[in-house]
């Protein structure tokens, strides 16, 4: 697949949902739907590392979902500590650094230590970033940027005056997190579901039907497609 792009974005966030929908379509039980997006995860990734991506961050696991069934949180934390065991040879290979925004520290404690093996052992490579949002909220992060800027505000380390946008981007779970260019949503849903509030602010927005099981690398080129022909102005006149 020999495709050049004109403009392609440097930050891409997916909200991978449908996964419930897809089994249900088949006939079983919604954690076979979790298994497959599993691997569209990492087709995914493969792909937009290829195309020379700078981040790609993946809504994984809502500060929501934790109240859906026991069994079905379950089953998610065992896929993910799997997913991460075997996504490892993906990440080595392709020079992804990996890391994670969230409450991790939530997460059971073997996936806590699976998510630090792969962070530590990628941190020193150069390519595409591959982001996991898990137990994550978007209202909550900005919640955690008030207490940190408040709390420095309060030891006199900085006075009110000087926070601005910068220092909040600072401040947020990935500081430096570069700016989204293009959110992705399968499954149809015209929302957002509390991802990336802050840093959503001049992204653009491609909402596909396709379930996230059924996602792959021609939607997302239809995406990329779409994504250049945009004229993005940032509120100016061009
Ligand atoms: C997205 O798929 C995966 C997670 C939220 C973990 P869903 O499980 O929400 O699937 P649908 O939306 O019910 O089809
Ligand atoms: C958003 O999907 C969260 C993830 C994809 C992890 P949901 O299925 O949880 O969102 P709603 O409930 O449809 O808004
Ligand atoms: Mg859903």
């Amino acid at each position: 697949m020999d495709l050049t792009f004109r403009q392609l974005p440097r930050h891409i966030a997916i909200i991978m949902d449908g996964n419930g929908r897809w089994a249900k379509q088949k006939n079983k039980p919604r954690i076979w739907g979790h298994k497959a997006g599993a691997t569209t995860v990492d087709i995914i990734t493969k792909e937009c590392s290829r195309l020379g991506i700078q981040q790609l961050t993946l809504y994984a696991f809502s500060h929501e979902n934790w109240q859906r069934p026991k069994e079905e949180i379950d089953y998610l934390m065992t896929l993910l500590r799997r997913f991460l065991i075997k996504e490892r040879k993906t990440i080595m290979e392709n020079n992804i650094r990996f890391n994670t925004i969230g409450h991790i520290h939530r997460l059971p404690k073997t996936v806590i230590d699976e998510l630090d093996k792969t962070k530590e052992m990628s941190a020193k490579n150069t390519g595409m970033t591959l982001c996991l949002a898990l137990s994550y909220g978007g209202r909550m992060e900005i919640v955690d940027v008030v207490k940190k800027i408040a709390q420095r505000v309060a030891q006199g380390e900085i006075q009110i005056d000087d926070i601005n946008e910068e220092m909040c981007s600072q401040s947020m779970y990935q500081p430096g997190m570069p700016d989204l260019d293009l959110l992705i949503r399968t499954g149809g849903e015209m929302r957002i579901s509390n991802f990336l509030l802050w840093q959503l602010s001049y992204s653009e927005l491609w909402i596909t039907p396709t379930l996230w099981p059924d996602f792959n690398e021609q939607e997302l080129h239809k995406a990329l497609e779409d994504f250049e022909k945009r004229e993005r102005r940032f509120g100016k006149v061009l």
